[in-house]
């Protein structure tokens, strides 16, 4: 079963070629797909052999095979992970029955919504990036872009399966328009705010792929929690993919953070930007930044949504079976600070109206514990600077936090003092503007940019040096 068939047109495990008419729509649509992928996907070097990996069958572990591929020949496909034997829906007001084969009349409006939204992440992002490539600080970065990249172009695939195979009609067409809207744009711009701000430079990228894609990373653990088993079987595979856009953020800004301290001991002064470098305070703050669009991406604090998604087991919580006994979640209250009055109070929030701030805070925590390995590399590089992560309260654009002002700390502050604080928290003008001037392509094998680390090892046992991209 987990074994992908390559001899069809479209790569898949679902015995795609059993429904002719699907196979048919889905043929139709990869043109187009393929269409927006020349047009919106990464500028440049399209026709360049990239060192990528292309999945080979879904079974845990080994389950990608590497070599040279030119980009638009990548076999984007269909891959669910296994179906589990018997399994039973695990959370909300249907515990406990069989999970869905197909979609749940009362809940197709919702679930349509669900993967819409989860599906138009997955262009936006390579969207974003699309420019990249032309500053890439080495070779092996811009594999891992092209990589990240085309996983996303992957992930669309996925969430276009199940709304062609299961929402007929409308499904196609929201297949359709997650072709026309373009990420940043004034008339059609892409559902989500943080898939809408510019990702120029690689500083960016970094904290994107650390942070949004790991807000992806608990929304599709959560999806994968859900009673609809076709999208639970997609998103347990996209998870699997997932944690490498993740360690490409990390590892990017930890050899960030590593060649500031380099250059700190180097430069008369410890002046790292006149040394070329990016200085921990600025990586700081496109932290302080990105952190807080991907905690917006959570949705409000107090969501009468989420708890619809909750009770009718679409949407479960992060590892839903192993770390929570009470599956119904009909009692019990989440303890949440709000602002009343200009005063910052605890309120108790009924347990399934607090989905959404659970997802955030098993998130949060994982967010926490990637700036713990950040600092130890910079402990070990012998910097007595720390990084870290905003309060949660603070420069969010949504839910219950929208309207008030906190400082970094989580402290309630006046609109006057956030003004007067912006500039030492977030990037500004001429941090962008220093950080876009460092961007310049360093693409012969080994080299790397001046204000980046070599990595401590290559891509799949190669060599640092390897020729990930033939130019
Ligand atoms: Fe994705
Ligand atoms: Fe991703």
């Amino acid at each position: 079963m987990s074994d992908i068939r390559y001899d069809e047109l479209i790569p898949n495990n679902v015995d795609l070629s059993s429904d002719k008419r699907l196979q048919r729509a889905l043929e139709k649509w990869q043109p187009a797909f393929l269409d927006w992928w020349m047009q919106m996907g990464p500028e440049g070097f399209q026709g360049s052999d990239v060192y990528l990996r292309t999945a080979i069958s879904t079974a845990p572990g080994g389950w990608a095979n590497f070599g040279y591929v030119k980009m638009p020949e990548y076999r984007w496909g269909i891959f669910l992970s296994d179906p589990e034997k018997d399994r039973t829906i695990g959370f909300g007001d249907n515990t406990g029955k069989p999970v869905w084969q197909e979609v749940p009349g009362e809940y197709r409006n919702i679930l349509q919504r669900i993967i819409v939204t989860q599906a138009d992440t997955e262009p936006a992002s390579v969207e974003q990036q699309r420019h990249l490539g032309q500053t890439a600080p080495s070779i092996g970065d811009l594999r891992n872009l092209f990589q990240v990249n085309v996983e996303e172009g992957r992930h669309l695939w996925a969430m276009v399966y199940l709304l062609h195979a299961h929402f007929g009609r409308d499904g196609r067409d929201n297949a359709d328009e997650l072709l026309a809207r373009r990420s940043g744009d004034a008339d059609k711009p892409r559902i989500l705010d943080a898939f809408n701000q510019p990702c120029p430079d690689w500083l960016t990228f970094f904290c994107f792929t650390t942070f949004t894609d790991r807000d992806g990373k608990y929304q599709l653990a959560a999806l994968a929690e859900s009673g609809f088993d076709p999208l639970s079987r997609t998103c347990k595979f996209m998870l699997t993919e997932e944690a490498h856009h993740l360690s490409v953020g990390e590892q990017g800004i930890m050899r960030v953070l590593q060649r500031a301290v380099e250059l700190e001991k180097t430069s008369p002064n410890g002046d790292v930007r006149a040394a070329g470098g990016i200085d921990i305070a600025t990586v700081q703050k496109y932290i302080n930044y990105w952190f807080s669009y991907s905690l917006d991406l959570f949705g409000s604090e107090i969501s009468s949504n989420a708890a619809d998604y909750f009770a009718a087991g679409l949407k479960g919580r992060y590892r839903e079976a192993e770390l929570w006994s009470d599956h119904v979640a009909l009692e019990g209250f989440h303890a949440l600070d709000v602002v009343r009055d200009g005063k910052s109070v605890v309120d108790q929030v009924p347990l399934r109206n607090a989905m959404n701030e659970l997802l955030r805070a098993e998130y949060r925590k994982d967010c926490e514990r990637v700036v713990k390995r950040w600092n130890r590399a910079l402990e070990d590089a012998g910097s007595h600077v720390q990084v870290s992560l905003p309060d949660t309260r603070f420069f969010r654009r949504q839910g219950i936090y929208a309207g008030s002002h906190f400082d970094p700390k989580g402290n309630l502050i006046s609109a006057a003092e956030f003004a007067a604080g912006a500039d030492t928290w977030l990037p500004t003008e001429s941090d962008r503007a220093y950080v876009g001037s460092l961007m310049k392509p360093v693409l012969e094998p080994g080299k790397m940019a001046n204000w980046i680390a070599a990595p401590a090892r290559g891509i799949d046992g190669k060599p640092v040096e390897y020729e990930y991209v033939r130019l």
